[in-house]
């Protein structure tokens, strides 16, 4: 196996991955059978798990991508970049999919800049949450769908990056 330097240890294998996006699928699938919902991929950290969450969901959907980041290198910036125009959703039902929820500025802001366009619905789906790290004005901000809760740790792979790298491992590593 492919295992860096930078790479600590694994977190989560593919197969651990592979299994808990399949539930995840399943969830949603009796959540949205018969909603044509519109998933939206938040990029770029949650392709990987945004291409195999939604092969999991066994209804008709619609997919967007919106690109949003707060991240420099292996910290929070604090300031959200959101860099796309909000697709047409109204009247939709959207599922929101992102990688990683840390501080939750990145959703927060997203969210309600999603919401100003007047959703049928608007779920958030995430595959990692690290409920420690909330910035206090979001300390109840959490995701309707979430994959694994994660102790404060840096976090590559799987789509998530350090500085645009790692996002080919097929598993989540802790970066040293
Ligand atoms: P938040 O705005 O602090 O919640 O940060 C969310 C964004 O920061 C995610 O979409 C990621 O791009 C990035 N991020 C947060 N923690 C990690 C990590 O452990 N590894 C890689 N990216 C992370």
């Amino acid at each position: 196996m492919y295992v860096p330097e930078k790479i600590e240890r694994i977190l989560y294998t593919q197969e651990e991955l592979a299994e808990r996006v399949r539930q995840l699928g399943e969830r949603l699938t009796s959540d949205y059978g018969g909603k044509n919902p519109l998933f939206v991929c938040v990029l770029k950290g949650s392709v990987v798990f945004f291409a195999d969450l939604i092969r999991g969901v066994r209804c008709p959907l619609e997919i967007e991508f919106y690109k949003a980041s707060s991240y420099d290198g292996t910290r929070s910036t604090g300031k959200v970049d959101s860099k796309s125009d909000v697709p047409d959703i109204t009247g939709r039902d959207v599922v929101l999919v992102e990688d990683i929820v840390d501080t939750a500025r990145t959703l927060s802001d997203v969210k309600a800049r999603f919401l100003e366009k007047s959703p049928a619905s608007l779920k958030i789906a995430c595959l990692l949450d690290k409920r420690s790290c909330r910035d206090e004005r979001f300390k109840n901000f959490s995701a309707d769908y979430t994959g694994f809760e994660i102790e404060n740790l840096f976090v590559v792979g799987y789509g998530l990056d350090c500085s645009q790298a790692f996002r080919n491992l097929p598993y989540i590593g802790v970066y040293k």
